[in-house]
């Protein structure tokens, strides 16, 4: 079983996975009103992944013998002034996550649940990945700055991602 602290951590990251999720589809319903549909692709398919995040953890707590306790989630933010916005909002929000997981992390070595600490490897691994992928998509908006082509290109090739 887990500690009670343990389980409530964990519990709290689920919120935090669901929170990343409908952020992320706020993000793409965005993209979808300005009509660059491939950057609404890769929001939508990142949000799914903020699911299967929260799915995995929901596993983990129910496999450990312990309570999954759905909370609130927050409403996401709406509206954003360009896909650059967008972008350099989903890097800080990354950034957050990667701090959120290696306060668990801390958490578990203090309670010295050496299993919660192993399982949560995969999601500090995981953080480095999408820390990467947002930055570099942030890069390349820096990059394009106003040009309608070189938002055009991004678009398509940021599309790709729902059909690998
Ligand atoms: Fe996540
Ligand atoms: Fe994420």
């Amino acid at each position: 079983m887990l500690s009670k602290k343990m389980e409530d951590a964990l519990n709290e990251q689920i919120n935090a996975e669901f929170y990343s999720a409908y952020l992320y589809v706020s993000m793409g319903a965005y993209f979808r009103s300005i009509r660059l549909n491939g950057f609404a692709v890769w929001m939508e398919t990142q949000s799914k992944e903020e699911e299967e995040h929260a799915k995995k953890i929901y596993d983990y707590v129910n496999k450990r013998n312990s309570r999954v306790m759905l909370k609130l989630i927050k409403e996401p933010p709406i509206e954003w002034k360009s896909p650059l916005d967008v972008f350099e909002a989903t890097y800080v929000h990354e950034q957050e996550v990667t701090k959120s997981i290696e306060r668990l992390i801390n958490l578990s070595e203090r309670e010295k649940d050496y299993a919660a600490a192993s399982f949560l490897q995969w999601f500090i691994d995981e953080q480095v990945e999408e820390e990467y992928s947002v930055l570099q998509i942030l890069e390349r908006l820096r990059m394009v700055k106003d040009s309608n082509q070189g938002l055009l290109m991004l678009d398509a090739e940021l599309g790709k991602r729902g059909k690998d």
